[in-house]
């Protein structure tokens, strides 16, 4: 199927996706969860190879939320085992594809295995410029924008612009610039929720809510969830272009 989107004006878009259903997806099959989440991890390939063809500009995949550290352990280290194994396995991949990756989160809780993929990934992978791939670990955008909050001078505190204050709100990157304001949300699974992802960068993302479990997500979906976007007039409050003709 063929977006309906060219490809510079996808290169612009920051699309955002909420990766929910694993669970469900292994219950329907009567295996475990852990199950769907290693399908999810196959659907995270499929996925960013698809942003790649598509040509986005920037992705960001909510894969670990702060919440989770209160699911089982074993689950909790299947997640973090898989994550790890994606950027230990996908990194060169994504080098050749020309995707940055970053990962923004907490990092001083992840175990030290992690954290050592992540760099790598990180350092390899700096270069890129096709894809900014943002792959969000022990992440939540309360916390963030906490964070950035208390990184804020003092000498500045009173004449900030938004530009700015959203610089801070990775630290592990703090050279990198504000990720771009997020166009396209995505959340698959059925629920209708933001569940703590981006809500600073999210401000005026469109939203779309897919039935799809994600481990069997594909292209075909990024697809339909661009076509729709592509088909909403987006205002930031301003009047439509009928009503201000
Ligand atoms: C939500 O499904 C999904 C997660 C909490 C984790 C998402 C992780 C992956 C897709 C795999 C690993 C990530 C990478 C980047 C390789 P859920 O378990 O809450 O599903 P449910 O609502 O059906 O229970």
């Amino acid at each position: 199927m063929q977006s309906t989107l060219t490809v510079p004006e996808a290169g612009r878009l920051h699309v955002a996706i909420i990766m929910d259903g694993n669970g469900r997806w292994a219950a329907a099959r009567g295996r475990p969860r852990t199950a769907g989440h290693r399908a999810g991890a196959r659907a995270v390939r499929r996925a960013v190879e698809a942003a790649v063809e598509i040509g986005l500009g920037t992705m960001t995949l909510y894969a670990f939320s702060s919440d989770n550290w209160k699911r089982p352990a074993n689950e909790v280290s299947t997640l973090l085992g898989l994550f790890r194994d994606y950027l230990r396995g996908q990194a060169a991949r994504c080098l050749e594809r020309g995707v940055r990756v970053r990962v923004v989160g907490r990092r001083d809780r992840l175990p030290a295995d992690v954290l050592a993929a992540v760099g790598a990934a990180e350092v390899l992978t700096a270069g890129c410029r096709k894809l900014a791939l943002r792959l969000a670990v022990d992440y939540s955008a309360r916390d963030a924008i906490l964070g950035a909050a208390s990184r804020v001078r003092p000498e500045d505190a009173g004449s900030l612009d938004r530009e700015s204050f959203a610089r801070l709100l990775d630290p592990a990157h703090p050279d990198a610039g504000a990720a771009p304001d997020v166009d396209l949300l995505v959340r698959t699974g059925g629920e209708r929720r933001l569940s703590d992802f981006l809500l600073w960068e999210c401000a005026y993302a469109e939203l779309c809510f897919l039935p799809v479990m994600w481990p069997d997500f594909t292209r075909a979906h990024l697809e339909a969830a661009l076509s729709d976007f592509a088909s909403r007039e987006r205002r930031f409050g301003a009047l439509s272009r009928a009503a201000s003709a």
